[in-house]
């Protein structure tokens, strides 16, 4: 029988519970991204059946401290090998707290259909019944797959396979805590095989408008987040329409907040900050003058994206235009 070639997978760790390592066995506490990749990998030893492994580890944080300069080197990194003939598919170790960011960011940014996977674990690695070393060996059999090519970032936690722009951490414990709550994840890992129920159709990778030299040229403008609740003031947008470029409102039910909120958002507007109504729900889709006119005050609808990865895309597409109309295609696209 002719011998089968295992596929070559570069995995670039960068940190997290993944990594994580406990003080003592018996307590809950521990230090995200203690492990470096060769430790990672030593715990998956069935991976040596799956692919030959290359490692390099680009950060060691945890992902709440994850940056646009780690985001601007861990990308390049990726074009790089994506370009490497000799390298088949990348995995990528991340946190869990802002790894569907991190997917989201390089869904846009990377020019490239090589199958890329992130992945991270609940647990960290010195805790009974870690999952990383399971989480692991399904994100570099799914990296060696020919199905896993051509439709972006895919993150891989607890067996379920995730779209970049669909996943979200959903639960703050627990090995179950990822779910795409829009469109439902991409495919299940049974072992190394990999069984897609759906195509990716957002705009991502070869197809993307965005890159890194122009968020670079732009400086990366800034955007941040308003969480919308009760009695919510405008002291607060009115000084952050004072130190930024973009504003996403986190706001209730189909993207509103107070009066006086909303008419701070339409003076932000008008002062040349763009803002984008998303929903701080979860799920579902905030459309376009429904509960507020957002034609008279030039606001953008955030449709399915979640307030953080409004959050990425208005950061990219005010590095191409700050046209609300133009914004709004953006959003209507990716
Ligand atoms: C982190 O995001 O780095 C900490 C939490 C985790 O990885 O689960």
């Amino acid at each position: 029988m002719p011998e089968r070639r295992l596929p070559t997978i570069v995995v670039l760790a960068t940190g997290g519970t993944i990594a994580g390592a406990q003080a003592e066995a018996a307590t809950h506490a521990y230090r995200a991204g203690a492990l470096d990749v060769g430790q990672l990998l030593a715990a998956a030893p069935a991976l040596a059946q799956l692919a030959h492994i290359q490692a390099e580890q680009v950060t060691s944080v945890g992902s709440q401290n994850m940056t646009h300069a780690v985001w601007a080197d861990l990308a390049r990194r990726v074009e790089a090998l994506s370009r490497n003939p000799s390298v088949d598919g990348i995995v990528v170790t991340h946190g869990t707290d802002t790894l569907e960011e991190t997917a989201y960011f390089l869904s846009l940014v990377i020019r490239h259909d090589k199958p890329l996977v992130l992945v991270g674990a609940m647990r960290p690695a010195t805790a009974p019944g870690a999952d990383g070393p399971a989480n692991l060996f399904h994100a570099v059999a799914l990296a060696g797959r020919a199905e896993a090519a051509g439709r972006g970032p895919l993150v891989v936690m607890n067996e379920d396979v995730h779209y970049a722009r669909e996943v979200q951490k959903v639960a703050c414990a627990g090995v179950n805590a990822f779910a795409s709550p829009n469109r439902g994840r991409a495919a299940v890992m049974r072992g190394p095989a990999v069984h897609f129920f759906s195509r990716n159709d957002s705009v991502h990778s070869t197809a993307s408008e965005f890159s890194l030299e122009m968020l670079d040229k732009a400086g990366w403008p800034r955007v941040e987040v308003i969480h919308a609740g009760v009695d919510l003031g405008s002291d607060l947008i009115d000084f952050l329409a004072t130190r930024v470029q973009g504003i996403v409102l986190a706001g209730v039910g189909d993207g509103n907040a107070t009066d006086v909120a909303m008419q701070a958002l339409a003076r932000a507007m008008a002062n040349g900050v763009a803002v984008v109504r998303s929903s701080r729900t979860g799920s579902g889709h905030v459309g376009r003058n429904v509960e507020v006119d957002d034609d008279a005050a030039g606001f953008i609808a955030a449709g399915e994206l979640s307030p953080q990865k409004a959050r990425i895309l208005l950061m990219l597409g005010l590095s191409k235009t700050q046209n609300s109309t133009q914004l709004q295609d953006f959003f209507d696209r990716y």
